[in-house]
């Protein structure tokens, strides 16, 4: 293809993967198939790649690809972003409402909003093209965060041409959000790695954007809701339902419960009836915005120096509460990790009652300082999982003692090995309390799918004794089933009927439901594809096992001893005699990388030395999460990792543009990725 001919191509690919972003993102109703996409965009990079003079910065190729920064430049806003006056009484909300009928007579309209709990920020527009981004920060000015709002894929970076003409200059204000299930991925992780998780999505937000490196931020799934024009060239519209509509039709998303409202009755219906769903978005939101329809009203009403006087907040009840810790008993989970938890005087946050939560580990536990009988402070961070924040000091009260780990299994009395920040119970087989998390695994979405193998379930049959191994599970009959409580013929039948059609099941699977330590789905694929079978794995030596993408010495060492444990392979056994392995077979080769490894097909390059790893322990945390090493640096290198002393590849990067990561920042996006692989236990 000569240069013309790419030339008309490329611009006939963005224009057509744009419209399919907004037929994806914002109006929910894609047309084409994932793999459709991909192979447009694939045309797209690959001309760009060759005829590189015609790339621009708003080509949908361009979202992630700047290199990090040194700090944030400070931005001073196309027009103050101010804030809210809010406030949870009805009487308050009265208040605003009377306040806005003396200023404009009787007959007002409004749009009522959900309040998003997010980060605010500020979108500039020029013609059309998305050039700046900023934090709020202090409401005059902020930080210039535009590389990493280019990585959030609901923001277009060029808007759609429809009816209303575009102004030259449009700045508007968004909300950042982290959605409940990324953000609960997110947090699951980082506890299991004995880290501090994020208190709430918005700080995960708000973090996520504030990240120097654009890459980073680009792993994290952002997403943004768009309610206002801060400043414009030229009038949109001449009431804010018609900005909504408008600004919608430009291809940017605008939160679907917008309504009007024309009393305080119906704002009042509106706010009931958010709070009612406010448990089954998948976002948070804190309350309803109440704001002038008429822009012109707007102005007549003016602001203070903080909020404006045309706009209000009418918030929900807080999630947070206060409540006394009654007891921190030990929980043992499937790996064995003993977690305290807190068993707390039940309180309400938002509509659900919380008895309990998770302290994580013993140093978790020390760090918050909170023993029996403290008052504590609770919340439910996103929209389930309830934390202990922090204690509240009551000095004239005489304290227990602090909480220890107890010495013993408190469910199989083995003596207990401290791991990390982890206290393990080294029981693997024999504990119960290993067992019935082994079995909730094993009958799991992401291996045997067993229906009606719940969490009670499991634990109820280790309990009763009728699964005292996880081989039990297939010689289950429905006579002794039904001896159970909560067990009657036809669930008996059911659970029994559940685990014959379960027990026909892909290697993957199964390998992922065995539980091998590290081993994860996605490895459990990579492991069923490269080997085929069974067999071939159990035999494999660590060398073998090293030649799968995605497992290195630490793995490798795992994994066979897993395979070499003489009670695992008792076990092996007794379960192979009774399922039956759908193998790929050897002679299936394709790729060893599951689409979902997150740096799946992402070279790297490293230079200089780092202090934290090894070259060595460096390549295998990048092969682990599917990515690869190489020596060249080229246009297909996707970061070069520079440590001290760096060579001319370094020099080589930034001549090219390749993303250049420090040491630091490429922890963090190991830390980033593994947060959303699937991996691990
Ligand atoms: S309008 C001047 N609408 O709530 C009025 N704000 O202080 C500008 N927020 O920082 C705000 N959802 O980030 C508006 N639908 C919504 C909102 C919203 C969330 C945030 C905004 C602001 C805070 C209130």
């Amino acid at each position: 293809m000569n240069r013309n001919a790419a030339e008309s191509r490329i611009r006939e690919l963005r224009s057509c993967i744009r419209h399919h972003d907004y037929l994806y993102h914002i109006q929910d109703r894609p047309e084409i198939s994932d793999q459709e996409y991909d192979r447009l965009f694939r045309e797209l990079r690959e001309l760009e790649d060759r005829y590189p003079e015609l790339r621009t910065p708003d080509s949908p190729t361009q979202r992630v690809g700047a290199v990090p920064l040194e700090e944030f430049e400070t931005v001073q806003h196309a027009a103050p972003m101010l804030s809210l006056d809010s406030d949870v009484s009805e009487d308050a909300l009265h208040r605003f409402d009377q306040r806005v009928r003396k200023a404009l007579g009787e007959q007002v309209r409004y749009v009522v909003e959900p309040k998003l709990d997010g980060a605010s920020a500020e979108l500039v527009y020029e013609r059309g093209r998305l050039v700046r981004a900023a934090t709020r920060g202090d409401g005059q000015r902020g930080e210039g965060i535009t590389d990493n709002v280019r990585t959030i894929p609901t923001i277009p970076l060029r808007l759609r041409a429809a009816e209303a003409p575009i102004p030259e200059f449009l700045s508007l204000r968004a909300e950042v959000i982290m959605r409940i299930g990324a953000f609960d991925a997110i947090n699951e992780r980082l506890m299991e790695e004995g880290r501090p998780p994020f208190a709430n999505p918005r700080n995960a937000a708000a973090g996520s954007l504030r990240q120097l490196d654009p890459q980073i931020t680009a792993q994290r799934p952002l997403d943004a809701y768009v309610y206002d024009i801060l400043a414009s060239s030229q009038p949109v519209a001449a009431t804010q339902w018609e900005v909504l509509q408008v600004l919608n039709q430009w291809g940017l998303r605008v939160n679907e419960h917008e309504r009007r409202a024309d009393s305080v009755e119906e704002i009042l219906d509106f706010h009931s009836g958010l709070e009612s769903q406010r448990d089954d978005l998948d976002y948070e939101i804190d309350g309803i915005v109440i704001k002038l329809d008429d822009l012109a009203a707007r102005e007549e009403m003016g602001a203070t120096s903080h909020h404006p006087r045309w706009a209000y907040a009418h918030k929900f009840p807080p999630r947070k509460e206060t409540t006394r810790i009654l007891s921190i008993v030990p929980s043992v989970g499937r790996t064995g990790v003993v977690t305290p938890v807190a068993l707390m005087r039940p309180v309400e946050l938002g509509g659900v009652t919380v008895s309990r939560a998770s302290l994580h580990n013993r140093e978790e536990v020390a760090r918050k300082d909170v023993r029996e009988g403290d008052r504590v402070r609770v919340q439910r961070a996103g929209d389930v999982i309830p934390q202990v924040i922090e204690r509240i000091d009551e000095p004239d009260r005489e304290r227990a003692a602090p909480f220890r780990m107890p010495e013993r299994c408190p469910v199989c009395e083995t003596l207990l090995i401290e791991r990390g920040p982890f206290t393990v119970c080294p029981n693997t087989f024999d504990c119960p309390a290993q067992l019935a998390g082994q079995l909730m695994l094993f009958g799991s979405r992401g291996a045997l799918d067993i229906e009606g193998l719940g969490e009670e379930t499991a634990r109820l049959l280790v309990q009763e004794g009728l699964v005292r191994h996880l081989p039990d599970l297939f010689d289950l009959q429905p006579e002794r089933l039904m001896e159970l409580e909560g067990f009657a013929e036809k669930s008996a039948g059911n659970l029994v009927d559940g685990i014959r059609q379960a027990s026909h099941v892909e290697l993957a699977r199964f390998l992922f439901g065995l539980g091998i330590p590290e081993v994860g789905s996605t490895v459990a694929r990579a492991l069923s594809r490269h080997f085929g079978t069974l067999e071939a794995l159990r035999s494999a030596d660590q060398e073998a096992l090293q030649e799968v993408d995605g497992v290195g010495p630490i793995m490798s060492e795992q994994i066979s001893a897993f395979f070499g444990d003489p009670r695992v392979r008792e076990i092996l056994n007794a379960l192979l005699s009774r399922v039956e392995l759908v193998e790929p077979g050897p002679a299936d080769h394709q790729s060893d990388v599951s689409e979902t490894s997150p740096f799946d097909g992402l070279r790297f390059v490293f230079t200089g030395g780092l202090e934290g790893f090894t070259r060595e322990e460096a390549r295998e945390r990048v092969e682990a999460l599917g990515g690869r090493v190489t020596s060249a640096v080229s246009r297909g290198t996707a970061y070069v990792v520079a440590g001290d002393k760096p060579g001319s590849k370094l020099a080589k990067a930034e001549a090219l543009g390749v993303a250049v990561l420090d040491e630091d920042g490429f922890r963090r996006l190991l830390a980033e990725h593994q947060v959303s692989d699937e991996t691990g236990s």
